[in-house]
């Protein structure tokens, strides 16, 4: 794992954002894997800044979500089609119909699925998975005691989930979504490139787990570590849990 340790959390976007950028400049098609949550917010600021200036276009790119809330209206503000096109896409070029996202409203989710893994194959692959991590280890909504062989499913969601994204709905955890549809932890080990990004304390301790624990299906952020290309982008607080930074430090100073 490439694990870059950054001075703050908008340090970690503007480096997830040149990652987007390379990609796009260097694919003819390209496509991208877009995270929600509170992390990537400030990558997408990053990047809509860059397209103000001229500086990047997504006119050429595809792009698939992670994964979306079962059983909310569909013009829920707080479904995740709703959630990036608000915080990212509708302010950039990306031609009309090209973000795909995970429709949780259907009656039958091994159809929507099984579509969904069709959509990624036929766009050729993702080439860049933007990920964000949960408190208990997740990626995606991919749970704790998710199969690292997992592909795109409904899946009931941890309580500690729905308790972090309360948040959303107005801190009434009632009204958080039991049920959702993600990306598998193999589906998402298929991306070319993985840049998984962490701030905050409370993310210590799953970012420990990730990089320097055990491979585990009780933290599905471990499975990264059977990939062959994988960034971390760390603000201090977040890699404060770690036990060899001044290792991963020299080692991007020598290879970068
Ligand atoms: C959410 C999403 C994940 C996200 C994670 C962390 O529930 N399903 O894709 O990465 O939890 O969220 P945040 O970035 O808000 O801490």
């Amino acid at each position: 794992m490439e694990i870059i340790i950054a001075s703050s959390p908008a340090e970690t976007a503007t480096i997830a954002a040149d990652f987007v950028c390379r990609v796009l400049a260097r694919q003819e098609r390209p496509v991208l894997g877009l995270a929600t949550g509170g992390t990537p917010f400030l990558t997408y600021r990053e990047l809509i800044s860059r397209y103000e200036r001229g500086e990047v276009s997504f006119h050429t790119a595809r792009a698939f979500l992670l994964d979306d809330y079962v059983d909310l209206d569909t013009d829920h503000p707080e479904r995740f089609r709703e959630v990036i096109s608000r915080d990212f896409t509708s302010h950039v070029d990306f031609p009309e119909g090209v973000v795909y996202s995970l429709d949780g409203s259907r009656s039958r989710p091994e159809e929507v699925a099984a579509a969904y893994e069709e959509a990624i194959v036929a766009a050729g692959g993702i080439d860049l998975q933007l990920l964000g991590l949960g408190r208990n280890g997740h990626i995606g909504f991919n749970e704790p005691s998710s199969s690292f062989a997992s592909r795109t499913r409904l899946i009931l969601l941890a309580e500690t989930t729905r308790r972090d994204n309360a948040r959303f709905f107005d801190y009434d955890l009632e009204s958080v979504p039991r049920l959702a549809m993600t990306q598998g932890i193999g589906t998402i080990l298929d991306a070319r490139h993985l840049v998984l990004i962490a701030n905050g304390r409370a993310k210590a301790a799953p970012v420990a787990a990730t990089i320097e624990g055990p491979l585990t299906a009780m933290v599905p952020a471990s499975a990264l570590q059977l990939h062959p290309r994988v960034t971390v982008l760390l603000d201090k607080a977040a890699a404060s849990g770690l036990q060899h930074t001044d290792y991963y430090q020299q080692a991007h100073a020598a290879t970068a």
